[in-house]
């Protein structure tokens, strides 16, 4: 069986208002029915395949992690957030050195869910093989806030990872489209654990030894584990993108195509959902004439809207979004978003 580890850490403040810091992006329904955590513990819930989930968290996102959580799974609370080198490395340090883990973000959509598990298949034969796997997306923009990953050997299921390079800046995103050679990083990995934690030591030996004493000095609590705050404290905060994806020499990468999303704003939300034939988005009581490429989001006030074209319009209790989608990358920073 596989061992989902599922990351619940980040707020998502250009998805606001919706996404709010008391209710950040993973938990409210952004596309369909369910919220992208319940969704993400739908893909990873098939028992012939996986075994029961690790949430790794903080205290604040609990009650939500735990209203929304079907099925039963362990909860490892992190005393503090110390990015995902250190929540995977809980997750890892605490599971058998033969498990597969497969590590998956709380806050990404994936449209094609059979996609999904067929590359989960390729990765798991390669993680067998001490492989540090990445799933490689085919990239349509110079994205800056993804890592970007060249293909090199091709592997039975996948390639070897030629280089492999975090948030790179405009001009070398733009080449590395060009290049037609890279894939973005999904952000979901699969590992061996224990050989997880080996390149872990290898190349950050403080982050893991200190997990590892956090993790001996924990305390379970029913379904909850807590790590020793104090062992955490000394933990560098640092993404497992930089602390081993760039730094290892065993990283394959298995090509997906399965409508994956990282939904970081109201225009990607606005292409991950499905549309009407205008290319409109709506969610609730939502009236567009004539309209074109427009997100009309609310769950509350009923949206009327004429002739309008590529704009969010975003209704959530007593604060109103409008924003071109050429904007909607800069929500984040607005007073509203900053001071929620
Ligand atoms: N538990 C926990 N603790 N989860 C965390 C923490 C933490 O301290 N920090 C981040 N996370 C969770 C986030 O909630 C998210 O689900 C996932 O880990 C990835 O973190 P992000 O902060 O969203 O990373 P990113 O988007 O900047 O970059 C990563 O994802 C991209 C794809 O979306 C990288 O892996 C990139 O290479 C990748 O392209
Ligand atoms: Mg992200």
């Amino acid at each position: 069986l596989i061992h989902p580890v599922i990351l619940c850490g980040g707020s998502g403040t250009r998805l606001w208002p919706r996404s709010r810091k008391s209710k950040p992006k993973p938990f409210i329904p952004l596309v369909g029915e369910q919220t992208l955590f319940e969704a993400t513990l739908s893909r990873v819930a098939d028992p012939a395949l996986f075994a029961k989930p690790a949430i790794v968290t903080g205290e604040a996102h609990l009650p939500h992690v735990e209203a929304q959580l079907a099925g039963g799974a362990s909860i490892i609370v992190e005393p503090e957030a110390k990015n995902t080198a250190a929540a995977i490395a809980l997750a890892a340090a605490r599971l058998p050195e033969d498990a597969l883990m497969l590590v998956c973000p709380s806050d990404h959509y994936i449209g094609k869910v059979p996609a999904f598990h067929e590359a989960v298949q390729a990765a798991a034969a390669l993680a067998r093989q001490d492989f540090m796997v990445a799933f490689g997306i085919t990239p349509t923009a110079p994205e800056t806030g993804f890592g970007y990953i060249r293909r090199g050997a091709a592997l039975d299921g996948g390639f070897a990872v030629a280089e492999f390079v975090e948030k790179p800046d405009l001009a070398r995103a733009m080449q590395f489209l060009a290049s037609g050679e890279y894939s973005w990083n999904g952000g979901i990995f699969m590992f061996r654990a224990g050989a997880f934690m080996a390149e872990l030591t290898r190349h950050r030996p403080a982050l893991a030894e200190a997990v590892r004493r956090a993790v001996d000095g924990g305390k379970t609590d029913g379904a909850r584990f807590h790590p020793d705050a104090q062992a955490f404290a000394a933990i560098e905060s640092e993404s497992v993108d930089y602390a081993v994806m760039e730094e290892t020499d065993r990283a394959a990468m298995v090509p997906v195509a399965m409508g994956w999303s990282d939904i970081g704003n109201w225009h990607a939300l606005r292409d991950a959902r499905d549309g009407d034939g205008d290319g409109n988005r709506t969610r609730g009581p939502v009236e567009l004439v004539n309209c074109r490429g427009v997100l009309a989001d609310s769950d509350t006030l009923r949206i009327s809207a004429i002739g309008l074209e590529n704009v969010a319009i975003v209704v959530d209790g007593d604060e109103v979004l409008v924003t071109t989608m050429e904007g909607a990358q800069a929500v984040g920073k607005l007073p509203g978003a900053a001071n929620q």
